[in-house]
């Protein structure tokens, strides 16, 4: 099944390929001539989710699909939640937002240090709409580690961990993974995970793969 994802983060297109597996043909917009910025004007998740989806159905009429994702700390009152990926001031870059998140919450204890990434996948689909939710519960870290990943990877540590983290091989092989999940004891960062380690916890991960779980239940 071909199926575009709107979005133009090369990193989120080929762990989307890599959840949802073979069975899917995921292209971006732009391999397809829609190069500008797909806009999100939204407040909520669901409503960026939304937008972008639609944008991509209305321009180029193909089956398609969007996320919009956010960390919420609950030191900051869950934010910077939407606003996540402009967190820092200017044009961040990865590195600014995650300094910026360090640098804010450097006297805050671990016990007050909990947050989440939450994501929210839309898919049209004919013209069938459908949303899909997925969280990934967690702390942030007192500093950088691991080089996986992206964005905040650095330094978000999750509350549980595959049991296989520890051998990368089985992680790899078995990106659909979602069970045996043990506590993170080791404070594991998400960017020191195997990527199929990740995949098989991330708040992305959840909704790739109850949307895969959808599109084969109506065929
Ligand atoms: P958006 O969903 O593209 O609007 O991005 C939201 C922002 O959340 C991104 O720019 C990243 O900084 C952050 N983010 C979303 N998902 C992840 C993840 O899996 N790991 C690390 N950072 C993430």
């Amino acid at each position: 099944m071909k199926l575009v994802f709107a979005t133009g983060n090369s990193h989120k297109l080929q762990e989307a390929q890599e959840i949802l597996g073979p069975g899917f043909t995921l292209v971006s917009p732009a391999s397809l001539g829609l190069t500008e910025e797909i806009p999100e004007t939204g407040t909520t998740l669901e409503a960026n989710s939304l937008e972008k989806a639609d944008y991509i159905y209305k321009h180029l009429g193909t089956d398609c699909f969007a996320d919009d994702s956010g960390l919420e700390v609950d030191y900051l009152g869950g934010g910077p939640g939407v606003y996540t990926a402009r967190y820092a001031d200017g044009e961040p870059q990865y590195k600014d937002n995650l300094e910026k998140l360090l640098h804010v919450l450097k006297d805050v204890p671990w016990e007050k240090r909990t947050a989440r990434f939450r994501a929210v996948v839309t898919l049209i689909i004919g013209n069938e709409v459908k949303q899909f939710e997925g969280v990934l519960e967690g702390r942030i870290g007192t500093e950088r580690k691991g080089n996986g990943g992206f964005g905040y990877d650095p330094i978000f540590i999750p509350n549980e961990i595959p049991d296989q983290v520890g051998n990368d091989d089985a992680c790899s092989v078995m990106p659909g993974l979602t069970g045996h999940l043990v506590p993170n004891t080791q404070g594991i960062a998400n960017a020191e995970l195997p990527e199929g380690g990740k995949n098989a916890i991330s708040h992305r991960g959840q909704c790739m793969r109850a949307m895969a779980e959808y599109l084969k239940s109506r065929k």
